[in-house]
């Protein structure tokens, strides 16, 4: 309920709203003014930390509809021929702090949390298929090295290409990134894509392989390294503003879901580790299998209880989906939900925008902000003898899994004949980019080594990229600018430590 008059947040009438409550006109304000009290301590605690990552995005409702029959891949509610499930999207790009420019080159993320009737459903991914690492160990140490410098508090071109060159599985990612679609033109002219191998699993308990490819129906649009430069100087906020407007004005936008289905046991003897975070499948061994229409029609009406506070969880799987071996999608089914106990607190999950649209019967209870609770009749305790919610073993039993050998080990995962780091970054640069497409790749690793600023390093990045093909590694040799000094790097001085 609204008040016309303003009140203190409990209710009570607000005396003022101009003046706080002094000794005499020119006296020391009392400290019995609660009210003034109030709004300034609540002002104090008006933002909860940003994002460690994916800070700076956007987001909006709208509806995901299967209009195709999957059902012989996967039982899940949400994907059975006919069924629409209301969703939250939130784009977002990754290194950037809060008020960053929309238009910086960088991979974008593209979150969906799928309200459905068992429960909360939440891929999140990215407008690209693949990552920079293959094991969730190194994730902070890559976030690091995209971020700022210790002492100047700079973003630093030495330690991105340090860490990457020394992470050479990282090659196919950072081709992406350096190619057009490393800055798309709005969040409604990309791709989004679940990245990781998935599973599925169907009525019957068989499991399958599957990646997840959400295909634009606005088309591909990407902007230049210029264009973009320009747009993150006036306005930078270019990509909230466009999903907005296009919501605002009913021009909705569209992705085609289709799947990627590899029957389990072909992962064993594929010609590589289907479950490498950095490769994709080619489609001409696994076609695209149409699902449904995700759609997206309703703005947000309050930004930061909506999109600020949402919590997208890769933990949140619903009964016909389930994790794969890949080690990625693992330390994120740890972080995410971590991270939300830290950012947005313990019962983040009561928040309308996260909580499930489906009935909850669990015992988790209390902590701080605890909004919503069971009838006092319910036990707080399982097992129990009078009638708590219990799990239906029969029905949701089967949660999926796959077989593997028990010693615990440190390795990287089992090999194939064909891993390695670079072929497809190759094969992306050679066979799927046009001359066009080559060109301003080459032009934009140049742009963005050319602020590399140790020659040791820059010789690295050179064969790195030779390695993904010689003649790139030499075209962006020749394109390099001369070395400008330092301002700050992590570069040790050569004099002995102060
Ligand atoms: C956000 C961790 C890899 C996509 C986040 C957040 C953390 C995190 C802690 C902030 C969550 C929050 O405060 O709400 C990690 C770790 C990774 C990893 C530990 C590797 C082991 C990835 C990958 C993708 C991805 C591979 C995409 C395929 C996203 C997206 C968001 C995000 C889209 C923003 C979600 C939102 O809009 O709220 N990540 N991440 N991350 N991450 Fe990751």
């Amino acid at each position: 309920m609204t008040a016309n008059h303003t009140t203190t947040t409990s209710g009570a009438p607000a005396p003022s709203d101009q003046q706080s409550r002094s000794a005499g006109r020119d006296g020391a304000i009392a400290l019995t003014d609660h009210y003034l009290v109030e709004k300034l301590a609540q002002f104090n605690r008006e933002r909860v930390p940003e994002r460690v990552v994916h800070a700076k995005g956007g987001g909006a409702f709208g509806v995901f509809e299967t209009t195709h029959d999957v059902s012989q891949y996967t039982k899940a509610a949400l994907f059975q021929p006919g069924v629409t499930t209301e969703t939250l999207v939130r784009f977002s790009s990754v290194a950037g702090e809060q008020g960053s420019p929309d238009t910086w080159r960088d991979p974008r993320g593209f979150a969906i949390k799928f309200y459905t009737s068992d429960g909360n459903y939440d891929l999140v991914g990215n407008n690209t298929p693949v990552f920079f690492i293959r094991d969730g160990i190194s994730f902070p140490d890559f976030i690091r090295s995209q971020k700022r410098l210790p002492g100047s508090g700079l973003r630093d071109h030495n330690m991105q290409w340090d860490f990457w060159t020394l992470k050479p599985e990282s090659a196919h990612q950072v081709t992406w990134l350096m190619g057009d679609r490393g800055v798309p033109s709005s969040w409604r002219h990309m791709d989004g894509f679940g990245s990781h191998t998935f599973q599925w699993i169907n009525a019957d308990g068989e499991r399958f392989w599957v990646k997840y490819h959400f295909r634009t129906a606005q088309g591909h649009e990407t902007l230049t390294q210029a264009q973009a430069d320009q747009i993150a100087g006036e306005d930078a906020d270019f990509h909230r503003r466009d999903l907005f407007d296009a919501i605002e004005r009913g021009d909705h936008p569209a992705w085609d879901l289709s799947v990627q289905v590899m029957p389990y046991d072909d992962a064993k003897s594929y010609r590589f580790n289907p479950f490498d975070l950095t490769k994709v499948w080619p489609k001409s061994d696994y076609p695209l299998i149409p699902v449904g229409r995700l759609t997206l029609n309703r703005n947000p009406e309050n930004f930061f209880a909506e999109i600020e506070q949402a919590a997208f969880a890769p933990s949140n799987f619903v009964p016909g989906i389930a994790a794969s071996p890949d080690k990625m999608l693992q330390a994120r089914i740890f972080s995410y939900a971590d991270a939300h106990r830290y950012r947005v607190g313990t019962n983040h999950n009561q928040l309308p925008v996260n909580a499930p649209k489906s009935p909850v019967g669990h015992y988790s209870k209390e902590g701080a902000m605890a909004y919503s609770f069971p009838p006092a009749s319910q036990p707080v305790y399982a097992p129990n003898s009078f009638g708590g919610p219990h799990a239906d073993v029969e029905r949701y039993g089967d949660e999926g899994g796959w077989q593997n050998d028990t010693e615990l080990v440190r390795a990287s995962a089992t090999l194939h004949p064909e891993d390695d780091d670079f072929g497809q970054a190759r094969t992306l640069v050679n066979q799927v980019m046009d001359d066009a497409q080559r060109e301003r790749l080459v032009a934009n690793i140049a742009g963005h080594v050319s602020k590399v600023t140790i020659p040791e390093l820059r010789e690295r990045v050179i064969q790195y990229w030779t390695n993904v093909d010689a003649w790139l590694g030499e075209a962006v040799a020749a394109k390099l600018d001369p070395i400008v000094e330092a301002q700050d790097t992590l570069v040790p001085e050569p004099t002995a430590a102060k």
